[in-house]
């Protein structure tokens, strides 16, 4: 039966990669879910397969509640809401790491006839395991608004505190390392590691919590290999590994595009409104801004021989992409050029905008890359800011003493003229105010994008 077992990981795995291979396109990206899902089945199936099983009606009760909570939640998931949601499935994993720990040293006696490996692949599990789950449900409540989305410290004695509780953590599960059994060890490993993860999610605004989601997801990735090595079960390992490392890389492409260090953002204090440097939701001193209508806006495009669009998060809740699309195929069907300008941090997590467009059908090859896009925008008559605020902030460019300082943004203020689309005058998320809109290039066409657009659609039929 091992062979068997051992036989369907190893094909498991290599469905894993193929899959992870899919993801790098949107093209690919939903049939690389289901081969790396089909691969993650298998891996199921062969560990219910090995000698030693027990407790079905346990496991099938898992695999009942499991399924009854995760599929509606999965199927019925905004797209503006898959942060908060992929924060809620990640931490039930460092949880279930945490809890499997637990068990272990039960079962074990403190892990006292298990080699040392064991016990210190256990500890670190439980460990890391327990810090994800908590700091991941701070980051669910955060961007769901059930707590406050800005930072919350308790000032100069958060990091004194912080350090206190990882002692704590460490010096407990060294005493179990070094054969003290007593289960108000590993109880203090898993509450002071648990304290940790909320004392340090906790004062992260929530601007810098998708980077900061990523990160516990490679986190709980970690502890699952380390839980898979005591266990000696491959799957988990490389399961474990391969959510560890993309996790790891993810984090990295995010901290480089916002241009945050890592260290930084977990020592926090950036973005989750108005509180965030700058100010500017609106309720400062009023400057000229200067309105355009639907009518205008058409007009405008109908004589341009370039239209740049630039999508963010605004088009996301709008679910304004298909109304876009169709005034994309009315330009071109006048024989205007039209391209679709993506921020590697527009919307509010990796890929969003790609994702949404590629919903609406827009031909991919009109999707064009940061550098690219800005390296265009001076020959575009027009670029349409759709919903966009940040990642068009001259801000990052000229003001050393803004927040977003740094991040490369795109330069839609080299076009001929910018159009901006969205409701109100409100900042984005690192809530500062944008000079951008108060550019003598610059018109507001204000409302919700997808009746604006589709306002622009009527117009330009009409013309
Ligand atoms: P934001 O700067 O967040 O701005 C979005 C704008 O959309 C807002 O100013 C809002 O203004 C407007 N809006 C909201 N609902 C709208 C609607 N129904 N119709 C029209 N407009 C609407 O977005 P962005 O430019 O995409 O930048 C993304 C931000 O998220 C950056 O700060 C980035 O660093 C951060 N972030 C992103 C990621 C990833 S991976 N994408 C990760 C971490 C952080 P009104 O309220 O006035 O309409």
């Amino acid at each position: 039966m091992t062979t068997v077992v051992s036989l369907l990981y190893i094909v498991s795995f290599a469905l894993f990669i193929y899959g992870l291979m899919g993801l790098t396109g949107p093209r690919t990206a939903v049939r690389g879910n289901w081969i790396a899902a089909v691969g993650m089945g298998l891996a199921v199936i062969a560990t219910l397969l090995l000698p030693g099983m027990g407790n079905w009606w346990l496991i099938a009760l898992g695999i009942v509640l499991g399924t009854v909570v995760g599929v509606p939640a999965a199927r019925k998931v905004k797209m503006t809401a898959m942060p908060q949601m992929v924060a809620l499935f990640n931490g039930v994993g460092g949880g279930a790491v945490a809890l499997i720990a637990w068990v272990e040293f039960r079962t074990t006696d403190g892990y006292a006839h298990e080699p040392l490996y064991v016990a210190i692949a256990s500890l670190f599990a439980a460990i890391v395991g327990s810090i994800s789950f908590w700091g991941s449900n701070v980051a669910f409540g955060k961007l769901q608004e059930l707590v406050p989305s800005k930072p919350i410290t308790i000032g100069r004695l958060q990091q004194p505190l912080n350090a206190v509780v990882v002692v704590a953590a460490v010096a407990c599960a060294v005493a179990i390392a070094a054969g003290v059994s007593s289960e108000w060890l590993i109880i203090g490993v898993l509450v002071a590691s648990a304290l940790f993860g909320l004392m340090v999610v906790l004062p992260i605004g929530g601007a810098d919590m998708p980077v900061v989601i990523s990160l516990l997801n490679a986190m709980t990735g970690l502890s699952a290999a380390a839980m898979g090595l005591a266990l000696d079960n491959t799957a988990l390992i490389v399961a474990g590994m391969i959510v560890g490392a993309s996790g790891s890389i993810l984090t990295n492409l995010m901290a480089k595009a916002m241009n945050r260090s890592i260290p930084a953002i977990i020592a926090g204090g950036f973005g989750g409104g108005p509180a965030a440097a700058g100010g500017g939701t609106g309720t400062g001193e009023a400057r000229p801004v200067r309105s355009t209508s639907a009518a205008d806006t058409a007009i405008q495009m109908a004589y341009a021989s370039r239209v740049v669009v630039v999508p963010g998060y605004g088009m996301a809740v709008a679910q304004a992409q298909h109304a876009v699309r169709e005034m994309a195929d009315l330009l071109e069907s006048k024989g205007i050029e039209v391209a679709y300008a993506i921020h590697p941090v527009a919307g509010r997590m990796p890929g969003h905008m790609n994702v949404l467009l590629a919903e609406a059908d827009v031909p991919y090859d009109q999707l064009k890359e940061m550098d690219e896009s800005n390296s265009q925008f001076p020959q575009t008559d027009v670029a349409l800011v759709i919903g966009a605020n940040d990642v068009t902030n001259p801000a990052a460019q000229s003001d050393p003493s803004s927040p977003i300082y740094g991040m490369p943004i795109l330069h839609v203020n080299a076009s001929r003229s910018v159009i901006v689309l969205k409701r109100s005058m409100s900042s984005g998320f690192a809530g500062i105010e944008n000079e951008l809109f108060h550019d003598p290039k610059t018109s507001m066409l204000f409302g919700d994008a997808k009746a604006s657009v589709g306002d622009i659609v009527e117009e330009l039929k009409n013309l």
